[in-house]
């Protein structure tokens, strides 16, 4: 933590201008938060699809009436490359997170994933090429180890993609490459793993694990598990994830950039034992709640079965100290998650 409290430290003394994509999102949101927090001036880029409105108004409502005042939004398209040169204009640090999340959803309709995904990231990257940004810093994904079978997962032994997704995310990562090497444009792209906390989203076909789960116990639904629930995952709390972004915007090694870092605790929690978690957790709030066993189906078509990442090369290149395990995690993000939550069904 060290190298990031320092980093905080000093960010407070210098302001600069960050473009955050996909702000209106779960860890856009989260990014914004800590920018602003500390005197960052903030542009976002967001056009809905998945994010909220009431992401921003929290944050708002988080943050001193100055500090809002160093944001501005623009409402647009990442699919639409004047509205991501308008965005990049006069812009030092570029934290790129918008895109359309969820394997299922790619498998449904591989073709919109593709259109933000791949050509929204491709106009991102060349409006921030042309402005000259000082670091571009995108979302990756832990999809991208596809079919490969070691554990942990380390940056550079990859498998197949198992989802249209995954090709989306592997892509993105080709194309970051191409333009260090064509441009000399370097860039910092973060594989995150299963990211949870607050302001996620609970609703929906498409909704995250954890949100998910946690809803349906609230309203005493079925929680389904896909296979025998002994599937696992590196499941990382979102102050890590914005960690990793704000270490990758500033790091100064140039070793460091041109690079991929897995992003997660290197950690495996199966979802067998998530559901015990999430359920100790609501027990512990809501002593009256009752909470039925869970009831298994098929495994879902692109999963991989496992998940744990190598962490060490973020350690050592940008200084990563992940603070926050899951079952912290749970306990900080829990009760915003039961707020949020009730609030919806009020
Ligand atoms: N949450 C995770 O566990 C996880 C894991 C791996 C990778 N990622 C990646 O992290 C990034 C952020 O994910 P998140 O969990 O915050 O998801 P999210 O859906 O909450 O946020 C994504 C944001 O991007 C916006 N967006 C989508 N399409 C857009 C477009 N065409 N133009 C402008 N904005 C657009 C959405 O409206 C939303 O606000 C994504 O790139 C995602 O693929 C997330």
């Amino acid at each position: 933590m060290r190298k990031y409290i320092e980093t905080l430290d000093w960010l407070k003394q210098n302001t600069a201008t960050w473009l955050v994509t996909g702000i209106a999102g779960f860890i856009g949101s989260n990014l914004l938060e800590t920018l602003l927090k500390h005197n960052q001036k903030v542009i976002g880029l967001d056009n809905f699809a998945t994010g909220h409105q009431h992401n921003l108004d929290k944050v708002r409502s988080l943050v001193s009436e100055e500090q809002w005042n160093n944001f501005s939004f623009i409402e647009g398209d990442i699919r639409n490359l004047e509205d991501c040169k308008q965005a990049c204009n006069n812009v030092q640090y570029v934290l790129h997170q918008a895109a359309l999340g969820s394997v299922p959803r790619s498998v449904e309709d591989p073709i919109t994933t593709n259109g933000t995904n791949t050509d929204g990231f491709l106009n991102m990257l060349v409006a921030a090429r042309d402005a000259k940004v000082k670091r571009f810093v995108y979302a990756a994904s832990s999809s991208t180890y596809g079919d490969h079978p070691d554990l942990p997962k380390e940056e550079d032994k990859i498998g197949n993609p198992l989802s249209p997704y995954a090709v989306t995310k592997y892509v993105n990562e080709l194309y970051a490459k191409v333009f260090a090497r064509t441009y000399e444009f370097k860039t910092i792209g973060l594989r995150y793993f299963n990211i949870f906390g607050y302001r996620q989203d609970p609703e929906g076909a498409y909704a995250a694990v954890i949100p998910k789960w946690v809803s349906a116990m609230l309203h005493n639904e079925t929680v389904y598990i896909n296979g025998d629930g002994e599937t696992s995952r590196d499941f990382c709390f979102i102050d890590n994830t914005v960690q990793a972004n704000i270490l990758s915007a500033l790091v100064e090694n140039p070793e460091a950039t041109d690079q991929v870092y897995n992003v997660a605790l290197n950690d495996q929690t199966s979802l067998n034992s998530l559901f015990n978690s999430i359920r100790d957790e609501l027990k512990a709030r809501i002593s009256d709640i009752e909470i039925p066993d869970p009831v298994y189906r098929d495994f879902r078509a692109g999963d991989v079965r496992h998940s744990r990442a190598d962490i060490s090369k973020a350690q050592l290149l940008l200084g990563y100290d992940p603070e926050y395990k899951i079952e912290q995690g749970l306990k900080l993000s829990m009760d915003w998650y039961i707020d949020d939550l009730l609030s919806r069904k009020n």
